[in-house]
């Protein structure tokens, strides 16, 4: 069994995804020890509370220093005991000591294809505003290892979609969401259960 912490800041469409896909028998051998975020009004603590999942919230706001509160993180995921962290519509900055000892098991899910509009500053509807200005024809979402950097990690799975005429940020972030954030988040979560994903020398292999 797989288990995991679930990070959230926002709405939780993507932590929905993973307890629909669970529910539903669709996603084996892998349950929700916990979702946490930095948002104590966050509507994804709400989803979990309705599935009966422990919700828990941390803020660095709540520490005197930036060391306290990392150390009060570690130790609050530590006590799930849990084999993947997965960053689901999650705008924490994730601190060192859990990169560090968590390496190769933590995962985000960017919408954009990177190293497409990734990166500082690129979040939420922000990435959607870039890919428009830029006129991309295609998009899509990234599933990836959390490593240091921001959006750097190796990358796991990828869904392009694609851009149409009068698309807003707004349609485009939903369609990037249906069409593939809610497909590859619980694929790429399915492939780790399986111990079918390998790194090696900062690329991923899917095994058979
Ligand atoms: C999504 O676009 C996700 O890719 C990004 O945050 C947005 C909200 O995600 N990381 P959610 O609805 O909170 O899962």
């Amino acid at each position: 069994m797989l288990k995991l912490a679930v990070m959230v800041s926002g709405g939780g469409t993507n932590l929905q995804a993973l307890i629909d896909q669970i529910e539903q028998n669709k996603l084996l051998d892998v349950k929700i020890e916990v979702v946490i975020s930095n948002n104590k009004n966050a509507y994804a603590i709400e989803r979990a509370k309705l599935h009966g999942i422990a919700a828990e919230t941390i803020s660095k706001k709540d520490y005197e220093t930036f060391d306290k509160f990392s150390e009060a993180f570690l130790k609050m995921v530590d006590s799930y005991k849990v084999d993947l962290i997965v960053l689901a519509g999650c705008l924490m900055i994730i601190p060192e000591n859990i990169v560090v000892n968590y390496k190769n098991r933590i995962i985000n899910i960017h919408p954009s294809l990177i190293p497409s509009f990734c990166g500082d500053g690129f979040y939420g509807l922000k990435v959607h505003e870039a890919a428009l200005a830029r006129g991309v024809k295609i998009t899509g979402a990234t599933v990836h290892f959390v490593d240091e950097g921001t959006d750097t990690g190796p990358i796991i799975l990828q869904k392009s979609v694609a851009i149409e005429e009068g698309d807003t940020a707004e349609i485009l972030q939903r369609r990037v969401m249906e069409q593939a954030e809610w497909e590859i988040l619980p694929e790429a979560v399915q492939l780790i259960a399986e111990n079918r994903v390998v790194v090696e020398n900062n690329l991923v292999h899917i095994k058979k």
